[in-house]
């Protein structure tokens, strides 16, 4: 387990950069952490780390998901904070998706936590506030993410 301290979402944004880079194609990406952490910050850095032009990510929040290629790369960005039991999440897709060969970064993964859907390599990616602009991120998803350099 690796953590890190930004305190930006600049630097938010250049640390997910470098752990993107690192991503691999049917990676899976959870993350913990409440509201405005940084969640959405961090995989717009991801995109930029996969080549995917991290600009254009925004919430996908009404959308449930976003979706993000090029380059024969791809990136499904969920946020399930609307999402509440299997039902539910098995209507967005998200079954399909987890096989599909993207990279997946799914914001509110508490909501899902309980229903053991994701995989046992999944990447956990924990963000807490430790200031106004401050943020600890805490990456479990073995030594890809260690020393990733602040
Ligand atoms: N160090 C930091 N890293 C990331 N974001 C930061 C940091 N400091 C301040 N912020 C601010 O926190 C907010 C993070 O917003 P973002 O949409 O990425 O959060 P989120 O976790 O996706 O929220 P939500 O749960 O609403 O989807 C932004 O307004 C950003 O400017
Ligand atoms: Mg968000």
């Amino acid at each position: 387990m690796a953590v890190y301290q930004t305190n930006s979402p600049e630097e938010t944004e250049q640390l997910a950069r470098r752990a993107g880079e690192k991503l691999r194609d049917r990676d899976v990406v959870a993350y913990r952490g409440g509201m405005g952490m940084g969640k959405t910050a961090f995989t717009r850095g991801l995109a930029a780390g996969m080549g995917i032009g991290g600009e254009l990510v925004s919430s996908p929040t009404f959308a449930i998901i976003n979706e993000y290629r090029k380059n024969g790369r791809r990136l499904c960005h969920f946020d399930l904070y609307r999402i509440d039991g299997y039902d539910d999440l098995y209507s967005t897709g998200f079954f399909d998706y987890l096989d599909c060969g993207a990279v997946l970064a799914i914001e509110w993964s508490e909501n899902i936590e309980g229903l053991d859907v994701l995989p046992k390599e999944t990447i956990w990616i924990a963000i807490s506030q430790t200031g106004e602009n401050s943020r600890s991120i805490q990456i479990e998803g073995g030594e890809r993410f260690e020393n990733l350099g602040s």
